[in-house]
């Protein structure tokens, strides 16, 4: 199994193209499911789990062609709506075929999945809003049952749901009648997902807003091209990784709205960011001062990337917290930073760190994808070579993430 091995010390310095959003692009992948046609899908990050949703849509039956970050995806022969457990259990983001497969086909066999490397994830959400839409769902040796045409219905989540909002929106684009959606997760791949679909032919009303109308496609339009936003979790990795280390780098074909709070939370810790259209420069001392931070819907703090933020605050000075609201159990990340010399407590959902003076290499496994990168982070700040063992977890969500890094000064290899 592959490994990485970061030598820390090196200031960052140079330019790092950022790819675009996985978050985005996979149900934009499952989206073109909804009407049969022909989609070319651009700046598609070649990564563990984009392969994994085009095997998913190639056992649906569609027929995918991949070639330097475009896919051309023809869905119109597709005939087979159940998704197995195999690809289920590997990427859970899967299971954002459920509200395209009723939309098309008014019934569909989706694996349950199961919880997660931190702790149980429920769907919940996804199936009282789909029974509200009149849809039949039963659970079945594991599988999601749904049968029934998706009827408009006044839908208002609980608490915002990223992948229950993209399903919602999937199926409610070909539902009879209207759907509203209160209290709508407000991400922008969300948004994304909502352009997608009002180029299949759906009006929709609230993007980026808590409360989205859909009126459903009435002229389908099967054939066209789309591009995937660029990843802002991807982006505020590399820009966390250069506050941490030190340096200079220039980020290019980035959406800086997106990152606003990443940009803010830098700002109070006096790192330095420049934007300039679709391009932002960080420039740091990797001498800063810790602060309390809190994860959040958007737009506030994301959870993924709070696992990189703790790797920025173990050697901050002084002491600080984060408190984890959107996924209390998301710290597996912790006792791999402790081998490492941090000084972390955790209570509940809330990490109390104690800025350290230095940090040691040790040998340290990845746990789940946004923990990795935050494994990376700490093992360029740290005094040796440090041993990144689980990387598979790492290649699900970032693309060549080695050789972006090497080639802004990291010392970093793939073994
Ligand atoms: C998406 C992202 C993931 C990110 C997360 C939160 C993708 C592919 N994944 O995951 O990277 O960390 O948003 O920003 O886009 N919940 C329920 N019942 C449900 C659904 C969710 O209780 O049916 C809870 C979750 O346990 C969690 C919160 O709602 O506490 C938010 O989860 P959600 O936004 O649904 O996350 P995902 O869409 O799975």
């Amino acid at each position: 199994m592959d490994k990485l091995i970061v030598k820390g010390g090196s200031k960052l310095f140079g330019e790092v193209s950022v790819s675009g959003a996985k978050n985005a692009v996979l149900p934009i992948m499952t989206a073109t499911l909804i009407v049969p046609g022909t989609y070319k899908i651009k700046n598609v990050p070649f990564l563990r789990d984009t392969q994994t949703m085009i095997k998913l849509l190639e056992i649906i039956g569609a027929k995918v062609e991949s070639s330097n970050n475009v896919l051309t995806i023809d869905t119109t022969k597709c005939n087979n709506p159940h998704a197995p457990y195999e690809l289920v259990k590997t990427m859970r983001a899967s299971f954002y075929v459920l509200g395209p497969l009723l939309a098309r086909f008014h019934h569909s066999k989706v694996s349950l999945p199961g919880g997660c490397a931190w702790g149980p994830r429920p769907v919940d959400f996804h199936i009282k809003a789909l029974r509200q839409m009149k849809v039949e769902v039963t659970l079945d040796k594991g599988d999601i049952i749904a049968d029934g045409c998706p009827f408009g219905a006044k839908i208002e989540f609980k608490k915002k749901s990223v992948g229950a909002t993209g399903n919602v929106l999937m199926a409610a684009s070909k539902a009879k009648g209207k759907t509203v959606i209160i209290n709508a997760s407000m991400e922008p791949e969300i948004v994304s997902l909502g352009y997608f679909l009002i180029k299949l032919g759906a009006k929709i009303e609230g993007l980026g807003t808590e409360r989205i109308t859909i009126d459903p496609i009435k002229n389908e339009n099967n054939n066209f091209e789309f591009d995937v936003i660029p990843d802002r979790i991807e982006a505020g990795t590399f820009m966390i990784a250069v506050a941490a280390t030190g340096g200079e780098v220039k980020l290019n074909n980035v959406e800086s709205a997106h990152l606003d709070s990443i940009v803010q939370h830098l700002g109070e810790l006096k790192i330095s960011t420049k934007i300039n259209d679709d391009e932002i420069l960080i420039s740091s001392s990797g001498n800063y001062k810790s602060i309390d931070m809190e994860t959040l819907e958007y737009p506030g703090f994301p959870t993924d990337l709070q696992a990189q933020w703790m790797a920025l605050m173990i050697k901050a000075k002084g002491s600080s917290v984060i408190t984890e609201n959107i996924y209390h159990d998301r710290f597996t990340h912790i006792s791999e930073l402790l081998r490492m010399g941090a000084d972390i407590k955790l209570k509940n959902n809330v990490a109390h760190i104690t800025g350290v003076n230095e940090l040691f290499a040790a040998p340290v496994m990845c746990t789940d994808i946004r923990a990795s990168a935050g494994l990376v982070i700490a093992a360029l700040c740290a005094n040796g070579e440090t041993e990144i063992s689980r990387i598979y977890h790492i290649d699900r969500g970032y693309e060549n993430i080695e050789n972006k890094f090497s080639d802004i000064g990291a010392m970093i290899k793939r073994v």
